[in-house]
């Protein structure tokens, strides 16, 4: 996933606090004509590299974000996983564990992204297991019955796409190619969403109300994901003239809703939200009030979810701890062996 957009303003943000200060960015004597170089950068819509100068403000900005979008994926493995076991069949089964393990791999090439600005991973999961750092909201959401995976898949991967394919053109190079084969695999979770919740549909009825009960469930949550409204981020204006935010939290708000309506129809769901209607001249859905108070509630930690996903998050952690040591052991003596290699062919 699954960035939020969430510009959360600097008193409120402590995943500010794992961003490297500017103190830890080594002086560069070329800052002054970095800046200008940046600039010029910025006004052709160019690629910005990890060896370049950058802004402190542009590097705090990406770290956050990335580290944020990479703790989504990784927390994003749990609502769903947890159906792993009692799968209806091999063949859902079999595809519910690819899909939880590509999660786990955006994850890993977004924590990868974010190093190469000069934040370490132990930083970034450290804020993650301390709740500095924050995470999409949508998955401290439960996933009751079976037919809530095809909606995470339908609706959240969805939002994810509508919100992530704008960052394929983000001017931060590492990024944006990370995006690349993010975007890809997400294309593909939404359509395994959207076919398992057809094949459900075209079951007995209980099965189509527990599709719609999950639709019930997601749909205001999923359009909460695309964060606070224009009229209430502070820092977009910034963002965009970096070219990492591109377009506007309500535009692509938008733009879900429009596109998600005509697939509810093929579907045969109801979209919960007794406000939406087709505007004829515009080609747009007006859709209801979006509750910002549940937002904020679940953003800051109260939601149903919330502490169950960190408790879950931290002991995975602990639990891999000997893979971690066993993987450092075996780079350790790999070291050994080429240096001993390399010493008998220079004798
Ligand atoms: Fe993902
Ligand atoms: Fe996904």
């Amino acid at each position: 996933m699954y960035t939020q957009a969430l510009d959360l303003p600097p008193t409120d943000s402590a995943a500010l606090a794992s961003a490297p200060s500017s103190a830890a960015i080594p002086f560069d004597p070329r800052a002054a004509s970095g800046q200008s170089h940046f600039d010029a950068m910025m006004d052709a819509d160019g690629k910005i590299e990890p060896q370049d100068w950058m802004p402190s403000a542009y590097r705090k900005t990406l770290v956050r974000q990335i580290s944020q979008h990479a703790h989504s994926e990784i927390i994003g493995m749990q609502p769903e996983g947890n159906w792993i076991a009692s799968a209806p069949s091999l063949k859902r089964k079999a595809i519910l564990i690819a899909k939880v393990q590509d999660e786990g791999g955006h994850g890993l090439y977004l924590y990868s992204a974010a190093e190469t600005l000069g934040t370490s991973r132990d930083q970034m999961l450290d804020a993650l297991h301390t709740a500095k750092a924050k995470y999409s909201s949508i998955f401290n959401y439960p996933t009751p019955e079976w037919a809530d995976v095809g909606v995470i898949g339908w609706l959240v991967d969805g939002a994810a796409i509508m919100n992530q394919i704008p960052l394929c053109r983000c001017t931060y190079g590492p990024y944006a190619r990370a995006m690349i084969r993010i975007c890809k695999e997400e294309s593909f979770h939404q359509r395994q969403g959207f076919e398992s919740l057809m094949t459900q549909m075209q079951g007995t009825p209980e099965q189509r109300q527990m599709v719609q009960n999950a639709v019930n469930r997601w749909w205001w949550p999923v359009l909460a994901m695309f964060g606070p409204p224009d009229t209430d981020s502070p820092n977009s204006a910034e963002t965009t003239r970096w070219g990492i935010k591109r377009i506007s939290n309500d535009d692509l708000r938008q733009r879900f809703v429009d596109a998600t309506v005509p697939q509810a129809k093929i579907l045969g769901v109801t979209l919960p939200d007794p406000d939406l209607k087709l505007d004829e001249a515009t080609g747009k859905h007006a859709y209801g009030p979006i509750d910002w108070d549940e937002f904020w509630a679940v953003v800051k930690g109260k939601g149903p979810c919330n502490q169950e996903r960190l408790t879950r998050r931290v002991s995975a952690h602990e639990e891999g701890q000997w893979v971690r040591d066993a993987a450092q052991a075996y780079a350790a003596k790999q070291r050994a062996r080429n240096q001993v290699r390399a010493e008998m062919e220079a004798a």
